[in-house]
């Protein structure tokens, strides 16, 4: 835990399973106090900066509600308000901010902005969504799937769809973990094989199993959980005629989910296009678990600012 201290969380990489178990942990520990109504601030007279360059629900929401539960501030800073929007380097704006902030998230596009804002600073940064990760999602994430299911190693996860920054941090998390995690999307649209590499060697260690494939039936064969996401992500709105007909055959729908456990869990970051990659019976229907991984992105994040700026 006190190792935690001080550090950024770019991707789910630069974290031990120990470490990220300690997340999890805490995150399920502070929501039961939030419940109990208990006031627990440890962040009392902290402050961190919110960095948007992309729209978000969730991530606002959950970063600004968390903070003040903690006792601290947070501040809304979208690119088209600050200097960074208008051309101030990404290293200037990391080292104006720390000399007010005690931490920064930020949501960009490329994931070089994220670790040239984290070189620069001298206080933590916090991945909010790049096109390459989204960390903070999948502790999210994997906190549902052990809340549900009361253990993580030697689950099956199966991600159907775009081979984007959820695939590749639900692979990296998900190796970490002892999770076996099958990604199934079209050619063209795969993980970066780079994070797959990267994942099947952690794999090694924790015992997860990595399988990518073209084929949706034999990712979601036997899955204990079905994930999936937008076809087109954000930055990419332009392609999403061309891949609504590369994904056509990838949607999770009532016939799909047949091939998993019949106890299965179904994931999905959020925001969803209902009939595009699922169909509303299965992510209305009884095995979704979709608001309380939405809900626990307050209690991941929570447990995120606490041990890294607590
Ligand atoms: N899942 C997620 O990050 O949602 P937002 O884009 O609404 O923050
Ligand atoms: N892959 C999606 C996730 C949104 C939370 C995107 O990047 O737009």
């Amino acid at each position: 835990a006190q190792q935690l201290k001080g550090r950024d969380l770019l991707e789910l990489n630069d974290y031990s399973p120990e470490e990220i178990t300690y997340l999890i942990d805490l995150a399920i520990e502070l929501k039961q106090k939030q419940k109990n109504g208990e006031v627990y601030q440890p962040l009392k007279g902290k402050t961190i900066g919110l960095i948007f360059e992309k729209s978000s629900t969730r991530t606002r929401v959950s970063f600004e509600v968390g903070m003040f539960q903690l006792g601290g501030h947070a501040l809304f800073l979208s690119k088209n308000d600050i200097q960074l929007g208008r051309g101030e380097t990404v290293g200037d704006t990391a080292q104006v901010m720390s000399r007010y902030l005690d931490g920064i998230m930020i949501r960009t596009f490329g994931h070089d902005k994220v670790e040239e804002l984290a070189r620069f600073a001298s206080i933590p940064v916090i991945n909010g969504l790049s096109d390459l990760a989204h960390p903070c999602q999948v502790l999210a994430d994997y906190q549902t799937v052990y809340e549900h299911k009361g253990k993580l190693k030697g689950l099956k996860l199966a991600y159907i769809g775009d081979g984007n920054n959820m695939a590749h941090s639900l692979l990296i998390g998900g190796a970490k973990l002892g999770v076996h995690v099958s990604i199934a999307g079209p050619e063209g649209y795969e993980p970066d094989a780079a994070v797959v590499a990267e994942a099947r060697e952690i794999g090694k260690e924790t015992g997860a199993n990595i399988v990518i494939t073209r084929s949706p039936q034999e990712a979601v064969q036997d899955a204990d959980v079905i994930y999936t996401d937008v076809w087109a992500s954000m930055g990419f709105e332009a392609e999403q005629l061309a891949r609504e007909a590369a994904f056509k055959d990838y949607q999770v729908n009532e016939e799909l989910v047949k091939g998993a456990k019949s106890d299965y869990l179904f994931l999905h970051c959020l925001p969803a296009h209902r009939e595009e990659e699922v169909s509303t019976g299965v992510i209305d229907g009884p095995n979704s678990v979709i608001f309380d991984q939405a809900e626990n992105r307050l209690h991941a994040q929570k447990a995120l600012m606490a041990a890294l700026m607590g």
